[in-house]
Order: C-alpha cells, then sequence, then structure tokens
C-alpha cells in the first residue's frame, strides 16, 4: 500500500494514453463486427485477440469502447460498425444465445451506451428488451438475481455472484426509462442481498453464494475464481466497490454507498507497492503470485464513480487512489505495440490459464482515463 496517494492527475498523459488506445481500436474495428474479443489465448506469444461468437460475456466491452472512443474524440469513424453490433445483440437477444445475469453488461455497453450518446431507438428498444429478460431472473421468495444456468432449476442450489452488481444498472435505467417502478425495486433488492451476504462483515467479499430456489434460503458462500472460498478475488471486490457505487448513484440508498466506501478501504489495504493488486487477496508483495490488471481497472473506475458521489475532502482521496491506480497500470502493464491488440497485460480471467490481455481490462482502463480527462456521458 502506498498511502497517503500522491499520484497527480496528469490529463496530458491520459491524452496521450487514450490516442495510442484508438490507435488500436482503429487498427482493429473491421475484425470485430459480429465476433468479438475476449481474452489472448497465447500471451507469451500472442498479447492479440481473435475474434469469437457472441455467446460470452464480454462480448460488449469491445462495442463499449469504440463508443468511448467516439465519445472522446467526436471521430464518427467509431459508430461505423453500430449498425453491426446491434445486428449481432439483436439476434443474441432473438435466438436466447446463452442468456445469464450478464445480460447487464452486454446490454449496456451496446444498447444504452448507444441511445445515451446518439439517441438511436433501435438502441433503446433493444436495451429495454434485454432489461425485461434480466428481470425474469429474479426469484421473488430470495430477492436475488440467479447468476447462471436454467432459471430456477438448481443441482441443487443456484449461485448469486457478486459481479451480478455491474449488471444492476441495465434495470435502475430501465426503470428510469419507463417509469416502471419493477426494475428499479428488484435492482433495489437484489443489492441488499448481495450486501447481505456476499459482502462479510469486514467489508470482504465471497465471489459466489449458494441460494435455495425453492425457499429462497441462502445456504454459504464459494468461490468460483478466487483461490479459495474464505478468500478475497480481487475482481469481485472491484465488481463490489464499482457496483454499489453506481447503486447508490441511482438510489441514493446510503447503505450502498457505505458498503462500496467500506469495500474499497479493504481494496486499498491490499494494494501492493506499484497499486496493482494481486489477483486475490491472500498474495502480497511479500508473498507474491500473479497480479490482475483487469482487477486494477475496474477499482479505478469504482474510485471514479465513489468521488463523484462524495464529499470533496473523501472526491480528492478517491481520485489520487484511482489515478495512482492507472499510474500503475500504464507503468508496468501497457502494450505500446499498435500491431498488438491487447491493451493491458497480466489480466486473470482463470488463474489456472495464467496471465493475458483481457478485454474487460482494457475497457475499463480507457474507462477510467476518460473520466479522469472529461465530464464523462455516463454509460451504466
Ligand atoms: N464476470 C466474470 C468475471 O469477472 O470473470
Amino acid at each position: 500500500m502506498s498511502e497517503p496517494f500522491t499520484c497527480p492527475c496528469d490529463v496530458p498523459l491520459y491524452r496521450l494514453i487514450s490516442l495510442e488506445i484508438e490507435e488500436k481500436l482503429r487498427r482493429s474495428a473491421a475484425a470485430y463486427t459480429d465476433r468479438f474479443p475476449h481474452v489472448s489465448t497465447i500471451p507469451q506469444e500472442g498479447l492479440n485477440y481473435t475474434p469469437e461468437e457472441n455467446n460470452l460475456w464480454t462480448n460488449a466491452f469491445f462495442p463499449g469502447m469504440m463508443l468511448l472512443a467516439y465519445d472522446r474524440t467526436g471521430d464518427e469513424n467509431f459508430l461505423k460498425y453500430t449498425g453491426c453490433y446491434l445486428d449481432s445483440f439483436e439476434n443474441r437477444l432473438k435466438k436466447r444465445i446463452h442468456i445469464s445475469h450478464d445480460l447487464g453488461f452486454l446490454y449496456t455497453l451496446t444498447g444504452v451506451a448507444l441511445y445515451k450518446l446518439t439517441g438511436n431507438v433501435r438502441a433503446k428498444a433493444m436495451a429495454l428488451r434485454a432489461a425485461g429478460m434480466l428481470a425474469e431472473r429474479y426469484n421473488e421468495k430470495g430477492r436475488y438475481i440467479q447468476a447462471w444456468g436454467e432459471f430456477g432449476v438448481g443441482n441443487p442450489y443456484v449461485k448469486i455472484i457478486v459481479d451480478t452488481m455491474l449488471n444492476l444498472p441495465l434495470l435502475f435505467w430501465a426503470g428510469e426509462t419507463t417509469g416502471e417502478k419493477r426494475y428499479t425495486e428488484i435492482a433495489v433488492a437484489h443489492a441488499h442481498t448481495c450486501a447481505d451476504y456476499l459482502v462479510r462483515d469486514d467489508y470482504t467479499s465471497f465471489h459466489t453464494y449458494l441460494m435455495d430456489p425453492a425457499t429462497g434460503k441462502a445456504v454459504e458462500g464459494r468461490t468460483h475464481q478466487g483461490f479459495h472460498d474464505d478468500s478475497t478475488w480481487a475482481r469481485g471486490q472491484a465488481w463490489v466497490v464499482t457496483g454499489f457505487a453506481l447503486a447508490y448513484r441511482y438510489t441514493k440508498e446510503p447503505r450502498f454507498l457505505e458498503v462500496s466506501k467500506k469495500a474499497a478501504e479493504v481494496f486499498i489495504q491490499n494494494l501492493p507497492a506499484d497499486n496493482v493488486p494481486y489477483w486475490d487477496f491472500s498474495f502480497n508483495d511479500r508473498v507474491p503470485d500473479l497480479r490482475d490488471s483487469s482487477a486494477g481497472s475496474i477499482f479505478a473506475c469504482g474510485m471514479l464513480e465513489l468521488a463523484d458521489q462524495c464529499e470533496v475532502e473523501e472526491t480528492e482521496r478517491f481520485r489520487a487512489v484511482a489515478c495512482a491506480v492507472v499510474r500503475g497500470l500504464y507503468d508496468h502493464y501497457f502494450l505500446h505495440n499498435p500491431d498488438r491488440s491487447g491493451i493491458l497485460t497480466d489480466g486473470i480471467y482463470h488463474r489456472v490459464h495464467g496471465p493475458t490481455c483481457t478485454v474487460w481490462g482494457d475497457y475499463f482502463f480507457y474507462e477510467a482515463l476518460i473520466r479522469l480527462q472529461k465530464d464523462w456521458k455516463h454509460f451504466w
């Protein structure tokens, strides 16, 4: 941990990094119109993405980066493939291809973001349809959104997971846009259930929790991508910080702000000297393992979201933490080579696969840079 965080907010540097990212986007845009980047599969040789079918939770991050680029630059070339994205993502809904709680990630960064930036009514209709399908995954008795698998079908249990916090903004947006209270009620209820079970008393987090779909009862915490059931998976903790800050933005519910801030303190306490987190908080500079640059990117956005919600004194500290993390990511894990489509190295999807570039780590790094440069048109 390098508190106090004194890293300056270096806007000219953020602009230069953004220009490098935009050059990569320009070079790769034509390759990703209905198949999209996910993780780089051969880290030592490649550091390049390959186009993957639109059936993953990550498919919207590349279109999301193109929209960030349009928002930052005003260059309409970044909108050139939006019709292709809409075709691909509408088709996914129509055919119900891999439908899970991740509808939020997928349709916020394609439908909601495009609608907010350009007023595209097709994007709005698509996002509302996705929100309706996400709401269908709500278990009334347990007051939770089921993460994976066929709704209500357990083995014998189903799971809630911390990642879902980033899927709630689609419901909050749908509630505001349609005036239908049910969307907001579901999102609020799920966030409380997440705070009750997935967030521990010390504000660390379980990755997942088993729930009984018949009774709605919570059973026990488990990990899926972390080191072990009782550890704190860094990316999960970043989803908690960012997701509760976003839930607070929409609701002004004090509990959500408190969870986000206290989970952020846990994250800060676990930052190593270079401010880029290890993939699980079981590891540190004395007991090192691999980093997860993507957890750092998400956390930086969470700190900037929190900074937007807090009093001046806290705002300055939260922005300084975000700047320090962004600087750590840039100094140690940024891929300058324009021929490589990956942007940040050393992300972790599943630990067993080793370090890779991850499209979500790239997305949140770029979002953080843009939040630091301008009054951002919020996508979430
Ligand atoms: N939402 C899945 C992950 O963070 O790996």
